[in-house]
C-alpha cells in the first residue's frame, strides 16, 4: 500500500507467517531498493513488492526489482502484459490484482502465477463500476484454474473464512494493516481509519482515478464536482497532485486523499502485525468451528 507498506511493516507481516509486500507506488526507485534491503535484513520470508502499473517511474522501479531479487511481485492498476515477460525471465512469481472475470482470465492466459481478486468494499484505487467480494470471488474462481487471492472487506478471521468457502486460496488484507503499530502511515490517517464507522468511505473520482476514501471534505469537493457534471479535465484538476501523500502520510484530514476500506468501520484499535496475522488466523478457526 503506497504510503503505508514500507519495510517495518513488510517485514513484520513475512515474520508473523504471512506475505508482506512493500508498496512501490510511493517510491522512487532507489529509496525501494534501500526498502528491499531492509526487508532482506529483517527476515528471512518471503516477502514481495507490489508495482502499481499506472505511475511513470514503474519500468525503473522494475528493474530495481529485478536487480534485487525480490520473489514476488503483484502487479495492479494496469495491464500485467507489460512486466509478465520481464518478470518471467528473472523467474520471479507474479500475481496481478484484478476487479473482473475477464482480467482474470488474461492473467490465466499470461501465464501468472494466481490473482488478487479485488472487491469494491476494498480501500484505496478501485474499478469504475466494482463488483462486490461476495459476488467477484466465486465468478473468478469458477472462471479461472489459478489460486484466487482474495482482497476488500477482509479484516478478521470472520471474513477469512468466507473468503476460502467462497473458493479462495488466500485473502490480501489491506485497512487493517494501514491501521497497524508498523505501518507508515501518519498517527492522524490511523486514527481517522479507527474513528470511521460502516457508511464513512465513498468511491470518488470514478470518472479519474476511481478511489475509496473516507468521507473527509476533500473527499466531499469531489463528489460535488463530479455531481455537478464536471469534465475529466477539471476533476484532474481538483485532485491535482500528492493527495495521498497528504492525506495517509502527511495526515491532513481536510484536504488530503484518506484511502481506506468500508470494512474501516470494523476497526477501532491499533494492533501490531503479528498480533493482526495471528488474531486473523484464530479467529478463521474459531469461524470454522461455529458454522452451524
Ligand atoms: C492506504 C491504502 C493504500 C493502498 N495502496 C495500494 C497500492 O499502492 N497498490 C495496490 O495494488 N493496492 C493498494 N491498496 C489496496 C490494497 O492493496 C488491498 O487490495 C485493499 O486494501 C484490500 O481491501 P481492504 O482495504 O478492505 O482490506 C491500498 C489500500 C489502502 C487502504
Amino acid at each position: 500500500m503506497i504510503w503505508v507498506s514500507g519495510w517495518r511493516l513488510a517485514a513484520s507481516v513475512s515474520q508473523a507467517g504471512a506475505l508482506g509486500l512493500l508498496g512501490a507506488g510511493s517510491m522512487q526507485p532507489e529509496l525501494l531498493r534501500a526498502h528491499i534491503r531492509k526487508v532482506k535484513a529483517a527476515t528471512q520470508c518471503p516477502f514481495g513488492v507490489n508495482l502499481p502499473l499506472l505511475y511513470p517511474q514503474m519500468q525503473d522501479v522494475l528493474d530495481v526489482v529485478i536487480e534485487e531479487q525480490v520473489p514476488i511481485v503483484f502487479s495492479s492498476a494496469g495491464s500485467p502484459a507489460a512486466v509478465a515477460s520481464a518478470l518471467r525471465d528473472a523467474g520471479i512469481i507474479h500475481v496481478h490484482v484484478v476487479a473482473a472475470v475477464r482480467q482474470a482470465e488474461k492473467c490465466a492466459a499470461l501465464g501468472l502465477a494466481a490473482v488478487v481478486c479485488e472487491g469494491v468494499e476494498a480501500g484505496g484505487h478501485n474499478a469504475p463500476q466494482g463488483t462486490t467480494s461476495l459476488c467477484l470471488i466465486p465468478q473468478i474462481v469458477d472462471a479461472v484454474d489459478l489460486p484466487v487471492i482474495a482482497a476488500g472487506g477482509i479484516a478478521d478471521g470472520r471474513a477469512m473464512a468466507a473468503a476460502l468457502a467462497l473458493g479462495a486460496s488466500a485473502v490480501q488484507v489491506g485497512t487493517r494493516f494501514a491501521a497497524s503499530v508498523e505501518s507508515s502511515a501518519h498517527p492522524a490517517y490511523k486514527d481517522a481509519v479507527v474513528n470511521a464507522g460502516d457508511r464513512d468511505t465513498v468511491l470518488a473520482l470514478s470518472s479519474v482515478t476511481p478511489v475509496r476514501l473516507i468521507k473527509n471534505a476533500f473527499a466531499q469537493r469531489a463528489l460535488a464536482a463530479e455531481a455537478s457534471g464536471q469534465s475529466v479535465e477539471q476533476l484532474r484538476a481538483l485532485l491535482g497532485r500528492g493527495r495521498g501523500r497528504a492525506g495517509i502520510f502527511c495526515g491532513d484530514l481536510e484536504n488530503g486523499e484518506i484511502e481506506a476500506g468500508q470494512i474501516c468501520g470494523l476497526i477501532d484499535d491499533l494492533p501490531s502485525a503479528e498480533s493482526i496475522v495471528k488474531n486473523m488466523v484464530a479467529g478463521y478457526r474459531s469461524a470454522r468451528r461455529a458454522l452451524p
